[in-house]
């Protein structure tokens, strides 16, 4: 197979990941678990008891029980970007006069991130306890669309308040519940989701400026080799002009690891920077991904006339209107960043 054609197929399998991935996030049946099931099932008869045993108990602590491996891979992969920035990327720019103000900007970066990264771990997203309830009821009025008053969650006992749900992996009841998320091994709830934004804007802001600051050394690299106004002999003993596909093949053989982070920091900061893009959009209609998640499953009998009773939702006013609990965009941004505490009940 010829160089070009191996490139092609690397680009595309990462464009169908990207695509993949932002399609099915979120959902409970991806094709990844669809396949990953079937294969299971091929596999498991041919493999003996403990190892099933094994494997599943394992799976089962990864991504249904708490734990901070997600955290490990996240700092690891990092760790691995910045140690081929700083020894093999810092130093070529350095050569071709790229300032140490912009080189440093990554630096920075990091630490921000590091900083929101670390409150998304550390901050409790606002669960719901028994001390706290009370108030916490107060916080939502129900809506009797996605959220009804008087159910109480069979696990903790206790009341939910509106938009709130049960996380399975932290086993708690979470008010405003969003997601939970495993690279930061925490729900995003309430008290949360204004560090997660910044989290995530923050990643976006390293992947991208690292990936700029690399694709123009090796711009620069391309320049300086004279590789474009290069020609080679072919096998007819013509001269030829070397084209582009000259130039990528030497830019893979020269600079590997680089053009491998490169790949990957392109891949992040697509993927990373849709999903801020749905976050952001989430956060100013006053949604959370769980609503948006439920609500898509609700249809209006004036929309659809022959839905059945179950699908239905409540009858409502403003039924046309999608997010009709949004109160402008500001506001749903400030309840954000600013989010209602619960109502302290006054001793008397
Ligand atoms: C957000 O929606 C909730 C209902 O889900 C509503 O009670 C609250 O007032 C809304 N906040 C804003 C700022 O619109
Ligand atoms: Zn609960
Ligand atoms: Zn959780």
């Amino acid at each position: 197979m010829d160089f070009l054609t191996l490139f092609a197929i690397y680009v595309v399998v990462v464009l169908t990941c990207i695509v993949l991935v932002c399609k099915y996030s979120g959902q409970q049946q991806t094709p990844f678990s669809i396949v990953f099931n079937c294969v299971a099932k091929v596999v498991s008869p041919l493999t003996p008891k403990w190892l099933q045993k094994l494997s599943q108990r394992s799976l089962h602590r990864l991504f249904h029980q708490r734990n901070n491996m997600f955290i490990y891979l996240h700092v690891l992969l990092e760790a691995a970007v910045y140690a081929e920035f700083t020894y093999e990327v810092f130093g070529f720019c350095r050569e071709m006069d790229t300032t140490v103000t912009s080189l440093s900007v990554p630096y920075v970066l990091l630490a921000v991130k590091t900083f929101f990264f670390y409150l998304c771990i550390k901050r409790d997203p606002g669960t719901v306890t028994k001390k706290k309830v009370g108030g916490q009821l107060h916080i939502y009025p129900y809506d009797r669309r996605l959220f009804h008053p008087g159910v109480s969650c069979p696990t903790c006992q206790l009341v939910k308040p509106a938009r709130s749900k049960h996380c399975r992996v932290c086993n708690r009841c979470v008010q405003r519940f969003d997601h939970h998320c495993v690279w930061v091994n925490n729900c995003i709830g309430a008290q949360n989701t204004r560090y997660f934004l910044l989290y995530l804007f923050s990643v976006c802001a390293m992947a991208g400026d690292i990936a700029v600051l690399t694709g123009d050394m090796l711009l620069h690299a391309v320049l300086r080799s004279g590789l474009l106004s290069a020609s080679y002999i072919d096998d007819q003993g013509q001269q030829q002009p070397a084209g582009p596909l000259f130039v990528v093949q030497h830019l893979f053989l020269t600079f590997p690891r680089i053009i491998f982070m490169l790949g990957f920091l392109v891949f992040v900061f697509f993927l990373l920077a849709g999903y801020a893009l749905f976050h952001s959009y989430l956060a100013l209609v006053n949604q959370t991904s769980n609503e948006w998640y439920k609500s898509r499953g609700y249809v209006c009998q004036h929309c659809h006339p022959t839905a059945t009773a179950d699908q239905l939702c409540n009858p409502s006013p403003d039924h046309s209107k999608r997010y009709y609990y949004s109160r402008g965009l500001l506001r749903n941004l400030g309840e954000i960043f600013f989010p209602l505490q619960p109502v302290r009940k006054k001793d008397n």
